[in-house]
């Protein structure tokens, strides 16, 4: 990860990308010591150009000192008013595109620390290296990296480098859960993300496994099913991580196929390949409990995932089929396509007889239908407690990783409704396929829980690069989890 230092005397003379960071209203943005650099008639013509910048508008200059270029970039921070920490990231992430320097050394002058901001350093940081992630391992001539290292100038050191101190810790959750979504499924296959998940021991937390013979005792039939097809393993990951138990009870829920071909429902082939991230509900589990162990948060936690391939073969579920999940309850398997929420039903019901947290959170890449109504924007938020909705949405806010409620009530259930079993897995009609599929979800949880499903098939992977991230995967869940959770938790040793 990129080294970023905080001083009160940056080297600008061995920067060569100069970022100034300006508000809205201010004119005299240029600090003494770069008007000193450039001479007044450079300073001044900088000035001028730059007055009034509005949010986002970035203009970039080069400048020739000494017979070496500076790439000088003026970031536009808006109103004082309007200065959030999602603002801020935001910012650094759309400056960190306008970089034109091969291996910049870069330095930072905000001039909108004032009171109350007095950490807009760490937030434009943070957003310049959540964009800067790649992934090259599998390219034979590496490009060579945009930034080598950032050096913020700041009046309020200390309390720069703390914060940034724990968001690099999240940032080191969502570049894995990028580099886990992206590894082809050939690599990131069932027992890798078992190895993955066995990865957090060092960090202290507690990682148990079920196997088949585990499942096939617990009677989980309806994740079973769906790793019929398959000749990988299936498995069961709990991830412990309960440092507070005095601390809300939460359990994180995560949709791990590590590849979905549909199934005899086989999908077309266009756009196949970008079913290898269909694990990414599981990677943002494992990314955020990680982000939790590396910040030693006081939190109670624990994740859960199901980690299975959903394959074709001849001993491969079809459509028609019936099981009997876990829970006691009898399913019609009506589309083999529709396998997250077999797998999710199991889980989710092993999560109540064996931690039954008072809050269960699950992340599932679960429906196409979820970006036709929310687009890459938004993803889908559905529960059955205004509370959790609220607290969510506050998380959500801060982070500017953005959840809409969608409904969720029992006419829905009519819809999945099966002539031989108890339910079935997909709606009789064409519409509001995301809620049918939270609707048959929530039958497998607890009335006495607090429960949310987002479902992320939307928002986990772009095809265009977006605020904070390249085009590709977007670590999306983990900022707001980790954000949610230290809420309701003491991290870092302050309550937040
Ligand atoms: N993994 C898919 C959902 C998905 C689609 C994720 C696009 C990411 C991008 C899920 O298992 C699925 O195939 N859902 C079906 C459900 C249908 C058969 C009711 C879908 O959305 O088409
Ligand atoms: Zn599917
Ligand atoms: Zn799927």
């Amino acid at each position: 990860m990129i080294n970023v230092v905080f001083s009160t005397n940056a080297d600008l003379k061995s920067a060569n990308v100069l970022v100034l960071v300006s508000d809205e209203i201010n004119k005299d943005f240029v600090p003494h010591t770069v008007k000193e650099m450039f001479g007044d008639e450079v300073s001044r013509g900088i000035a001028n150009e730059c007055s009034e910048l509005k949010y986002n508008t970035i203009k970039s200059f080069d400048v020739v000192i000494n017979g070496e270029i500076k790439n000088v970039i003026v970031a536009g921070a808006g109103k004082k008013e309007k200065y959030t920490r999602a603002s801020f990231e935001k910012l650094g992430g759309y400056v960190f595109d306008k970089i034109t320097a091969k291996n910049a050394n870069v330095c930072v002058i905000n001039n909108c620390e004032i009171e109350g901001n007095e950490r807009a350093s760490s937030y434009f940081a943070s957003g310049l290296v959540l964009k800067s992630w790649t992934f090259d391992k599998y390219k034979t001539t590496k490009e060579t990296p945009k930034i080598s290292q950032i050096e913020c100038q700041t009046e309020y050191e200390r309390s720069n480098r703390s914060t940034f101190d724990c968001l690099e810790k999240i940032i080191n959750g969502v570049h894995s859960v990028r580099d886990m979504v992206t590894e082809p499924a050939n690599v990131m296959d069932p027992d890798k993300m078992l190895e993955e998940s066995l990865a957090l021991k060092e960090l202290g937390v507690k990682v148990t496994v079920l196997n088949k013979e585990d499942m096939e005792k617990l009677g989980m039939n309806a994740l079973l099913g769906v790793a019929k097809g398959s000749d990988k393993p299936a498995y069961v990951i709990s991830m412990e991580y309960k440092t507070d138990e005095s601390a809300p009870s939460i359990s994180l829920v995560g949709k791990g196929l590590t590849f979905d071909s549909g199934g005899l429902c086989l999908k077309p082939a266009k756009g196949m390949g970008e079913m290898k991230g269909d694990m990414t509900g599981a990677a943002v589990v494992i990314g955020t409990i990680k982000t939790l162990a590396l910040q030693k948060a006081k939190a109670n936690v624990v994740g859960v995932i199901g980690v299975v391939e959903n394959m074709i073969s001849g001993s491969a579920q079809k459509p028609g089929d019936v099981v009997v999940a876990m829970s006691g309850k009898t399913i019609e398997v009506d589309n083999t396509d529709a396998e997250g929420r077999l797998v999710l039903a199991d889980v989710l019901w092993y999560e109540h007889t064996k931690y039954n947290s008072s809050i269960v959170i699950d992340f599932a890449t679960l429906t196409g239908a979820i970006q036709v109504a929310l687009g890459h924007e938004y993803a889908g938020l559905f529960s059955n407690s205004d509370e959790l909705c609220d607290e969510l949405q506050q998380a959500s806010q801060t982070v500017g990783e953005k959840i809409w409620r969608l409904p969720l009530q029992q006419s829905y259930e009519e819809d999945i409704k099966s002539d031989i079993a108890d339910i079935k897995n997909v709606g009789s009609g064409r519409g509001a396929g995301s809620i049918t599929a939270a609707a048959f979800l929530q039958n497998f949880i607890d009335e006495k829980t607090k429960w949310a499903h987002i479902d992320i098939a939307a928002t986990e992977w772009d095809k265009k690069h977006r605020a904070l991230s390249q085009k590709g995967a977007t670590g999306f869940g983990v900022r707001l989890m980790n954000e949610f959770i230290c809420n309701k938790s003491f991290c870092n040793g302050e309550q937040k």
